[in-house]
């Protein structure tokens, strides 16, 4: 299929997404400020860049960790079935997790996710979304830090792809489509 032309509006700049990390690093650091240490879990592939750049800020002793999951709309049921297409290394029973996830949008994959991963019996278990589109939701699930809350557009760059592209765009951009113009 011929790919649609689009052009990138930046939404979030680089400098915003800084402030904003320094500031829910804070929250973080509090929260866990008497971890013995503290698995910090990335979900592939969004979030690469937001753990990169939190893990940073964050000055605990931590641990990193990756988990790939995959959902897929069934329009026919109007649900989603999530898959687990790789996980954690390591245990997490007993431990402190921090799971960090690029967007909630329809809120299946966090919501899927952290809850297989409570059934691993953590000590404690939080999530941080950069990204958050409340008005897309089809699940009660709320994150326990969020970025930013953005209306419903589909947004590339900081990590985020628009098919596999636009990952290395320093800010947050969303798509428009310039063949839909009049
Ligand atoms: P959810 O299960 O619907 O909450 O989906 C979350 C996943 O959908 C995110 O981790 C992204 O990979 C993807 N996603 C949702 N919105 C966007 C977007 O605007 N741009 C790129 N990917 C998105």
């Amino acid at each position: 299929m011929p790919e649609r032309p689009y052009v990138i509006d930046e939404m979030i700049s680089a400098k915003a997404i800084a402030a904003r990390i320094e500031e829910l690093a804070g929250e973080i650091r509090h929260e866990f400020a008497d971890t013995d240490k503290l698995v910090v879990v990335g979900l592939l592939r969004g979030s690469f860049v937001f753990i990169a750049d939190l893990v940073r800020e964050l000055n605990l002793p931590i641990e990193v960790d990756f988990l790939e999951a995959s959902s897929y709309g069934n329009a026919m049921q109007s649900s989603r079935e999530v898959r687990i297409l790789k996980d954690l290394r390591g245990a997490i029973e007993g431990r402190d997790v921090l799971v960090v996830e690029d967007i909630v949008d329809t809120g299946h994959t966090l919501n899927h996710v952290s809850g297989m991963l409570r059934s691993r019996n953590p000590a404690r278990l939080r999530t941080i979304a950069l990204l958050d589109k409340p008005s897309r939701r089809e699940v009660d699930f709320r994150s326990d830090w969020i970025g930013f809350e953005i209306p419903d557009e589909f947004v590339v760059g900081y990590g985020i792809d628009f098919a596999q592209r636009n990952r290395n765009l320093p800010f947050i951009g969303k798509v428009r489509f310039t063949d839909a113009e009049g």
